[in-house]
């Protein structure tokens, strides 16, 4: 099958677009004949190998798996002896390790049917942005109806479903972000947009901050908390050795020393909120924001893209 592959970290050089060996289905799996993927910040960190922390797990000096791609959607081409939920031809989207290619495998739990009314790109572009935007609000936020809510970052991959589920959850939603991307959010649904270039978020005041951007000092977004409100770390990009990670500790660490709520988030993925976020989707209530689709030979332009900032909501590819 063709695949892009890496066999060192590096920038998007190290990607071949190759054949190599289809993968065969283990008794508790689904492989998957991929028809859409979508980008996310982790196919970069995997492709850098950056932070190097994150190579205590995927590999010291090369990455273990050569094929990167978590979000997945596609046709089920067969089933391991142990799944009953499936069958081939089902039409289906989840997550898997190397979705960057014409088939992937997984196990069966990361995947469920993909709704009639969607395409295969609008599913690829649920699952990892999905997970995190609802994991921050629901989970980590404890969001309610009628809270001011603010999303710092409301232009990209996360930042699109942050606030059409935020909206979904009857808050009242402030978008935070460039002022190319201004009507981008408003069209997500955001009741009040504004432009971090122009705008001081901090004379507001909100109950709950999802910061997504997370490239600003925690002190600083505490301002436009309310005295009882919550701030929710999801992303920034902080250094190579240990990253987006040190914003999250650092979260949990001042958390016992202020009266606000402060929290980390590392989101993962689960078959309950997949099915969560695929009824939203089919009911009309969330609609992946697809900025470009990119066909499977075009993944380094596509990760280039989508790295550079500029991608309104998911950037999407094509098998
Ligand atoms: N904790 C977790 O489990 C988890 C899971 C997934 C992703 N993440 C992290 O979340 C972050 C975002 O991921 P993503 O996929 O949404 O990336 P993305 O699509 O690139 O979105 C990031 C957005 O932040 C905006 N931004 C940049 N500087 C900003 C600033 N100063 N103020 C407000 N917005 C700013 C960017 O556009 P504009 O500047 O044009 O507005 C962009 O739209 C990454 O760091 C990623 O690693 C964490």
């Amino acid at each position: 099958m063709k695949a892009i592959v890496q066999h060192t970290y590096g920038g998007t050089d190290v990607l071949e677009f190759a054949e190599v060996p289809a993968p065969q289905v283990k008794p508790d799996e689904v492989v998957v004949q991929v028809r859409a993927s979508a980008v996310d910040a982790g196919v970069w960190h995997l492709m850098t190998g950056l932070p190097y922390l994150l190579r205590l797990g995927f590999g010291l000096t090369r990455p273990r798996k050569p094929i990167r791609g978590m979000d997945v959607a596609g046709t089920v081409e067969a089933v391991g002896a142990n799944v009953t939920t499936f069958e081939p031809g089902d039409e289906v989207f989840g997550t898997c390790d190397g979705a960057f290619a014409e088939y992937a495998r997984t196990h069966h739990t990361k995947l469920v049917r993909k709704p009639k009314n969607l395409t295969f790109e609008q599913a690829a572009a649920i699952p990892i942005s999905g997970f995190t935007a609802l994991a921050a609000l629901r989970d980590k936020g404890e969001i309610k109806a009628g809270q001011r809510v603010l999303v710092i970052g409301a232009g990209g991959g996360v930042g699109s479903y942050a606030v059409q589920l935020a909206k979904v959850f009857g808050a009242d939603v402030t978008g935070l972000c460039s002022a190319s991307k201004v009507e981008f959010v408003r069209g997500l649904g955001a009741d009040e947009v504004l432009d971090y270039r122009k705008d001081d978020f901090t004379r507001d005041e909100f109950d709950l901050i999802v910061d997504i951007a997370g490239n600003r000092p925690i002190n600083h977004v505490r301002k436009a908390l309310a005295p009882s409100g919550t701030l929710v770390i999801v992303g920034g990009e902080r250094g190579k050795v240990i990253g987006g990670v040190s914003g999250l500790v650092k979260a949990v660490a001042m958390n016992l020393f202020v009266k606000h709520t402060l929290r980390g988030l590392i989101s993962l993925s689960n078959k309950e909120d997949l099915a969560v976020l695929s009824e939203l989707a089919e009911a009309g209530r969330i609609t992946p924001a697809i900025d470009r689709v990119h066909p499977l030979s075009e993944v380094p332009e596509a990760i280039a893209y989508a790295q550079a900032g500029r991608a309104r909501g998911k950037v999407v590819i094509t098998v």
